[in-house]
């Protein structure tokens, strides 16, 4: 696929489920990069737990690409050695040093709130009936510091669908588990726990708005959110949370984490936007991993992350310095 001239805006007709790229060039480096990865990481050969029957139906279904950027990819390395999971500390490398702790088997998540199939669904129930496709996304932090990795699930929305939301569901909320007893970031107050975050209903039920439960075709590493997170790839990465218990569909707009501790800096929105700084950073460029002091990978950031041709029309007639 082409990179376009506007800076890597693909149309909507191209990343719908529909729409499948099996390009045998990328998944050479796909499987060159997870190899090398895997190589330089001990850590990461100190097994973490999968379930045998998630790890085998990630990898049964490595069947279907949808590939949204012809951006260079991220490593597996650094995708998983460089991490944003507060629960497990706040630097970059905790997650990966500290989240093989957290028991992720079993699984289970409640579904709640406005919608007529609320109950408790075992993590099988949840992807049982669905197809993984590896999505190639780019994702943006708030931090500005940006990659692109070969995330692995399915629509979020083929999801939602399933629990029949009422009406009056114009919100969705997600949690994470809360068990300070292994995250050992939960036993300080450094945020207010569990994270929560949430979407409009249209935003949750874009096709783009992915639930993953892999990475570069193995199961999700804990680190990066296992068994299950949420990817929304327009939106700065606070928006993806991760580990999921809990969705909840609502009437009214809910908290979010990081509008909690500090309201001023971090929107309900998030959306990617270089035009609207952060109150203490500019937001105009990116620095893509892997980078260094000679080869720093400076970025322009894209509006939307470079998604504006599928989302843009979501906030119509919307003040994005406002909303944001
Ligand atoms: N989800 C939870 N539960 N806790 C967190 O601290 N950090 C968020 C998001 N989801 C976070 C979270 C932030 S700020 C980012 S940038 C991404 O996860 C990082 O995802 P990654 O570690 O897979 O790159």
């Amino acid at each position: 696929m082409k990179k376009r001239e506007d800076g890597g805006l693909i149309p909507a007709s191209e990343i719908t489920p529909e729409t499948v790229y099996l390009r045998r060039r990328e998944w050479i480096q796909d499987v060159a990069t997870l190899g090398l990865g895997i190589g330089m990481a001990p850590w990461l050969q100190a097994a973490y737990a999968v379930p045998a029957w998630l790890q085998a139906s990630v990898s049964q279904h490595r069947t279907r690409r949808v590939v949204t950027t012809s951006d260079t990819l991220t490593p597996f390395e650094d995708v998983t050695s460089y991490n944003n999971y507060y629960e497990f500390g706040l630097e970059k490398d905790d997650p990966a040093a500290h989240a093989h702790q957290l028991t992720t088997d079993p699984w289970s998540v409640r579904i709640e709130g406005e919608c007529a199939k609320p109950g408790t669904y075992t993590l099988e129930d949840i992807l049982k009936p669905h197809t993984f496709e590896d999505r190639v996304y780019r994702f943006r932090c708030v931090e500005a510091w940006s990659m692109v990795v070969p995330w692995m699930g399915f629509s979020l929305g083929d999801l939602l669908r399933r629990f029949h939301p009422l009406s009056s569901a114009r919100y969705v909320s997600f949690t994470t588990l809360y068990r300070p007893a292994e995250m050992p970031g939960q036993r300080v107050p450094e945020l207010s726990w569990p994270y929560v975050e949430g979407l409009r209903m249209d935003e949750a039920m874009h096709p783009l708005t992915l639930l993953a439960v892999g990475l570069y075709g193995r199961a999700l590493p804990p680190q990066n959110g296992a068994p299950l997170r949420l990817i929304v790839p327009w939106k700065y990465g606070f928006k993806s949370i991760k580990s999921i218990v809990n969705i909840r569909f609502t009437s009214t707009r809910p908290a979010t984490t990081w509008a909690l501790s500090a309201p001023n800096e971090y929107g309900f929105y998030a959306n990617v936007n270089p035009q609207v700084d952060h109150p203490r950073w500019s937001q105009a460029r990116e620095r893509r991993l892997p980078n260094s002091l000679f080869n720093p990978n400076w970025h322009e950031t894209l509006l939307f992350n470079g998604y504006a041709a599928q989302v843009a029309s979501l906030y119509a007639g919307m003040d994005l310095r406002r909303n944001f």
